[in-house]
């Protein structure tokens, strides 16, 4: 990997959870993010992909500074930014710039796309001098592919995939050296995803820009991602570049994830083993002992509390392994009583 631009430590977030009004007492803590680490070179991009609620917008928030970390750290060319206030953080803010995901709700409707695009000049007017900003707004219309002359027109004359152009625009402003990309094309039709993830392909290049693109499915990331990094319940559990993620993936969620992608080759497609995922994500309220997939994981091998020969299968079928008798803990059916699975003897811990 080239020279690291961010790395990141340990990283947490944990949102306090309270009861009362008057006495807030604090119950318990909802861990967003639970201990995450990566490093991000210049010019690269690494995707990191995971279901909804596992903490990939709060650890963008936390990149650009929107969130404050519980611990853990976040070092900017070798400098911890957690720590920095005052001008040394307007500084640092100016290299990492945010695309959130929305942006029918992103961009206020009541702004001309010349002021959204031109506002963080307000903050930063080194780097564009009122008399310059026109000009410097329109080359980025013209560099996001949309006419320079619609510099004052309002939101809601644009389509969704040329209002993403315009929050893009505006990430780029103030020439960052970061990009952090929250599901940048997840609000868009499919057709026009694709035009999206290629033109941050093109100013990448064009720009020298490192990217962290956030996405909740493996096949958007593909294309733009030199690596990966795979989360759950707030923690990154497997990372890696294109080839070892898409070809050989290890983590038994990575899998699941990978089998849900489509495939385009039909023949590939039939000797595909689909592995559906039963239950929901377990609460960052409540994380489970041990491995925090090991209420959902395909592999983990459970044991009935008295007996201790039941296990699981992919299909969520449990199979007593003596004699055979079956029961699916999702239709309900089979030939026994509903095992009382007790998890956490080997699990697929990595
Ligand atoms: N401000 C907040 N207060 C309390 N809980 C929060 C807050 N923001 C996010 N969460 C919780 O943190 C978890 C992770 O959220 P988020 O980072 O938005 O996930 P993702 O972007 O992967 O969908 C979720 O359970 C969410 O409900
Ligand atoms: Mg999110």
């Amino acid at each position: 990997m080239a020279e690291p631009i961010l790395e990141v430590r340990d990283l947490v977030k944990h949102y306090p959870l309270t009861q009362g009004i008057l006495f807030r007492k604090q119950i318990g803590a909802v861990r967003a993010v639970d201990g995450v680490d990566f490093a991000l070179g210049r010019g690269e991009t690494l995707g990191i992909v995971g279901e909804s609620g596992c903490g990939k917008s709060t650890v963008a928030k936390m990149l650009v500074n929107l969130e404050r970390p519980t611990g853990g750290s976040i070092r900017y060319k070798g400098e911890d930014i957690t720590r920095l206030s005052g001008r040394a953080l307007k500084a640092v803010r100016r290299n990492i710039q945010m695309v959130f995901q929305d942006p029918y709700t992103s961009l206020n409707p009541r702004m001309t796309v010349g002021d959204i695009i031109g506002e963080p000049y307000d903050i930063h007017p080194e780097v564009a001098p009122k008399g310059d900003r026109r000009r410097k707004v329109q080359e980025l219309l013209d560099v996001v592919g949309l006419n320079p002359e619609y510099v004052n027109r309002y939101p809601h004359q644009f389509s969704g995939g040329q209002r993403q152009r315009i929050g893009i625009a505006r990430g780029l402003a103030l020439r960052p050296e970061v990009i952090v990309a929250d599901e940048p094309v997840s609000a868009l039709d499919v057709s026009v995803q694709a035009q999206v993830v290629n033109l941050m392909d093109r100013l990448q290049s064009e720009f020298g820009l490192a990217y962290v693109f956030i996405a909740h499915d493996l096949s958007i990331v593909r294309h733009i991602s030199d690596r990966v990094a795979v989360m759950y319940l707030g923690r990154i559990v497997e990372t890696g570049t294109d080839t070892e993620i898409y070809e050989h993936p290890t983590h038994p969620y990575t899998q699941a994830l990978l089998s849900a992608v489509p495939v385009p080759d039909p023949e590939a497609r039939e000797h595909r083993e689909r592995i559906i995922l039963t239950g929901d994500v377990p609460s960052p309220t409540n994380i489970p002992s041990g491995c925090r997939f090991r209420t959902r994981c395909w592999k983990a091998r459970g044991t009935d509390a008295e007996t201790g020969r039941w296990r699981s299968t992919a299909t969520g079928r449990w199979t007593d392994a003596e004699t055979g008798r079956w029961r699916s803990t999702a239709t309900g059916r089979g030939d026994m009583a509903a095992p009382r699975p007790v998890y956490g003897t080997r699990t697929a811990v990595r």
